[in-house]
């Protein structure tokens, strides 16, 4: 089969010529003697204009097609420079794959993306999901594109694991004991000694402390997979299965961690500029006016930096504006995050050197004993979308952090055994895919640019 983005990109070439196409019917037309079908291929959201006649011995189960079906048209090119198409296929025969029915709910109107996602399995049949899905895969290939053009070794860190990677107690709790008859201990507790794997173990919210052994044994690595958090946020960015890119350097401190984030970022765009023009300036139309005058001034410019304790002065000036006031100490929230990037900046800024407190028990502590090296890139439209630090190599100081933090030291001691043996100073980020994807295509629901989104009380499909 050809593709139809094919036939759109090199009309003239195929102009004349016989091809055979396969797609899913988006509309049907038909008189006694002629008929239109629109014919989505898959892969362009640009439809191609079959034409039929009743010199088809099947003429009229064509004409009698419904919405949905799925056919093979073999025909000619048709050069139409009149019409709104530059290019149609006389059909000189068509084969009836799959039928269709009357109620098959992508009908041709215009619908919600509300109503899009009770139909998750349908969707990507409609012309912005074809778009999104397409972008996203271009974007994966991008990464992993820039990551081994400079040498980042892939690691596939584990799914499973028995430790909290953030320390925030967000996590999904993977067993197979019988949630009606659970073992219990003497002390009433439950016994995860009878559980299959010996321990309690959760799905992962991070692979970073994984990824951190192989960046002291590769020095540069990557790892790229989905990641788990039982937040219960039901927010338009936060979703309970989320991919994450993390990057770990070993010898490297917080400015190269900077670096990689801001050259990485703008790989992405401009590959997916370069590679799905069409899609992009669909996004532009429909979705989102500002997008190619934001991501041509994001290729072009330099992010913006500020510490966090230089963004609370900032901030504390428009308290008033603000649903949650903020005063040192405190966490950023998207609303903070929105301001500083589309208010001061303009543009992407890292924000720098939080307060120990509010941040993860593995980021280096600055010498004022209250921050820690670590970054947040916030964005415009979307806030915070890559965070990251550099690690606290000092072994001492890390056993005490986790002692602070009341954490089970001995769930961690292959972490620091990392700093042990040949310690160095290194630092990684994560940055999250599918925010990475909304920023990207303008879409302003994470739900619509995950596949099948899990969220508070949805799972279905
Ligand atoms: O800031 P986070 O929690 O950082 C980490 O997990 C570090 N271990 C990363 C590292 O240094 N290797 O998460 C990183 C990014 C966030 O900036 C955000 O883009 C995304 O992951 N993220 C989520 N995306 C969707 N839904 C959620 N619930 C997310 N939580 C975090
Ligand atoms: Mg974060």
């Amino acid at each position: 089969h050809i593709l139809v983005k094919d036939l759109y990109r090199k009309t003239e070439e195929y102009a004349d010529k016989q091809v055979t196409v396969g797609g899913w019917i988006r509309t049907v037309r038909s008189s006694k003697t002629f008929g239109f079908i629109e014919l989505n291929d898959g892969s362009f959201f640009k439809n191609v204009q079959i034409v039929f006649e009743d010199t088809l011995e099947n003429y009229q189960e064509i004409s009698k097609l419904n919405v949905g079906s799925a056919i093979i048209v073999e025909g000619t090119i048709v050069k139409t420079p009149e019409a709104k198409q530059p290019f149609e296929i006389k059909a000189s025969a068509i084969t009836v794959e799959g039928t269709s029915t009357p109620d098959y709910p992508l009908q041709k109107k215009r619908h919600s993306f509300e109503f899009l996602r009770t139909i998750a399995h349908l969707r990507p049949r409609t012309n912005t999901f074809s778009a999104v899905f397409r972008v996203r895969s271009l974007a994966a290939y991008a990464i992993h594109q820039f990551f081994q053009e400079r040498g980042f070794v892939y690691v596939h860190t584990p799914i499973i694991t028995g430790s909290d990677a953030e320390g925030a107690g967000e996590m999904f709790r993977v067993s197979t004991l019988d949630l009606n008859n659970l073992p219990k201990d003497q002390d009433g507790k439950v016994d995860f000694s009878k559980d299959f794997f010996g321990r309690e173990t959760n799905l992962t919210v991070s692979g970073q402390l994984s990824v951190e052994t192989y960046a002291m044994a590769f020095r540069n690595v990557y790892t790229f997979g989905p990641t788990f958090r039982a937040e219960n946020s039901n927010t338009a960015r936060h979703a309970a299965e989320f991919w994450m890119i993390e990057p770990e350097m070993a010898f490297a401190d917080l400015n190269d961690d900077m670096e990689l984030a801001e050259e990485m970022l703008k790989y992405i765009i401009q590959f997916v500029m370069d590679n799905a023009p069409e899609e992009m300036e669909f996004f532009n139309n429909f979705i989102d006016q500002t997008l190619f005058e934001r991501l041509v001034n994001i290729v072009n410019s330099d992010f913006g930096h500020i510490t966090y304790t230089e963004a609370i002065e900032l901030l504390k000036k428009v308290n008033h504006q603000f649903e949650y006031p903020v005063e040192w100490g405190s966490d950023l929230q998207t609303e903070h995050e929105r301001y500083l990037t589309e208010k001061i900046f303009n543009k992407p800024v890292f924000v720098t050197d939080y307060p120990k407190d509010i941040k993860a028990f593995y980021m280096r502590q600055n010498d004022d004993g209250k921050t820690v090296a670590a970054m947040d890139l916030l964005v415009p439209g979307v806030g915070e979308i890559i965070g990251g630090s550099q690690r606290e190599e000092r072994l001492d100081v890390l056993e005490n952090r986790i002692k602070e933090l009341n954490m089970k030291e001995e769930d961690y001691w292959w972490y620091l055994d990392t700093r042990r043996y040949g310690g160095t100073k290194h630092a990684g980020f994560g940055l999250g895919f599918e925010r990475a994807i909304m920023y990207m295509t303008g879409m302003s629901n994470i739900r619509d640019v995950i596949s099948f989104p899990r969220t508070v009380k949805n799972a279905e499909f």
